[in-house]
């Protein structure tokens, strides 16, 4: 009698203590169901993202600039998560381009301490989380501190497979193509030898798939020297949403978008195979909505 008593009263203050956690799953959980993609789409399996107009997000607040980009941190953090959700296993964000640093002082050294404060204070869960964290860009430039974090969070992460984010930060499209010729010139290699594959190994996203949908916000419809070797043949998408503002409603909308287009990598119609749905996580197609629910 008093030992289930006690049982009971145990199993009742571990519920107290953990319902915060649960009812927030459980949140997570049904507006999954509600916004889950049909079954059978094919969902990209990687993403890059021009992650555009933290500016103007903080502006219209009538605050300083620099406040939007914390908060454009706070929308990355909701994209891994839902990344996850939707089980795309890679994304690549634009953090900081090679053309940034003309951007006045104070915003550039705002945007340096938030990718180190950020490295500091995410990527312990991140690695939890099976992320596995990558920067693509020069190193050259970045203060010895901000080199520091990025090497840190790549050897913690190295083996970590269930979802990549690189983080492009000092990057520029051009200056990684100089910097593929440079290597090439230098290791003598014959000019009959240069073909794309061998362009490709000295490009810094060497080893990742190309991107099979660019997404930019903030209404804005160039590539602004972003993976402009890589997305040759990506498929793009632009929404008004400012940055800060991107939620799962516009994450949904682009893999939508993305599911509808036809990809023929130069082809003809006829004869590219129908788009090959992607195994999507069992949690996600837990209650697909039925056709035409939306
Ligand atoms: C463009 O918006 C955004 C950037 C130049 C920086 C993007 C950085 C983040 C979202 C933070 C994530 C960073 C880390 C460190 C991981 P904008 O400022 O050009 O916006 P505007 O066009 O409205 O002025």
């Amino acid at each position: 009698m008093a030992k289930s008593y006690f049982r009971n009263l145990l199993t009742a203050v571990g519920v107290a203590l953990d319902g915060g956690a649960r009812q927030r799953e459980a949140e997570r959980q049904s507006e999954l169901a509600r916004l889950t993609i049909r079954d059978g789409r094919a969902i990209p399996q990687h993403i890059a993202i021009i992650m555009d107009g933290n500016g103007r997000w903080a502006t219209q607040r009538h605050l300083p600039r620099a406040v939007g980009h914390p908060a454009g941190v706070e929308a990355l953090r909701r994209v891994v998560q839902l990344a996850n959700d939707y089980s795309v296993p890679m994304l690549t964000v634009y953090a900081f381009s090679t053309e940034n640093w003309g951007r006045p002082q104070e915003e550039v050294d705002a945007l340096m301490r938030l990718m180190w404060e950020t490295i500091r204070t995410d990527v312990d869960r991140l690695n939890r989380e099976g992320v596995r964290l990558r920067h693509i860009g020069r190193l050259e430039g970045l203060a010895q501190d901000v080199r520091d974090a990025i090497a840190w969070m790549q050897d913690l992460t190295r083996d970590n497979d269930k979802l990549t984010l690189n983080v492009c930060f000092n990057y520029g499209g051009r200056v990684e193509i100089v910097d593929a010729v440079r290597a090439i010139v230098a290791a003598g290699i014959p000019t009959e030898q240069v073909t794309e594959e061998l362009i490709e190994r000295h490009l810094y996203t060497h080893g990742l798939p190309d991107p099979d949908l660019v997404i930019r916000t903030a209404g804005e419809m160039r590539l602004s020297n972003y993976l402009i070797w890589q997305a040759a043949y990506a498929e793009y998408y632009s929404t008004p949403t400012l940055w800060p503002d991107f939620d799962r409603d516009d994450f949904v909308a682009a893999l939508d978008a993305f599911a509808q287009r036809k990809r023929k990598f130069g082809k003809l119609d006829t004869q590219v195979a129908p788009a090959t749905p992607q195994p999507v996580a069992a949690s996600t197609l837990a209650r697909p909505l039925a056709e035409g629910a939306r």
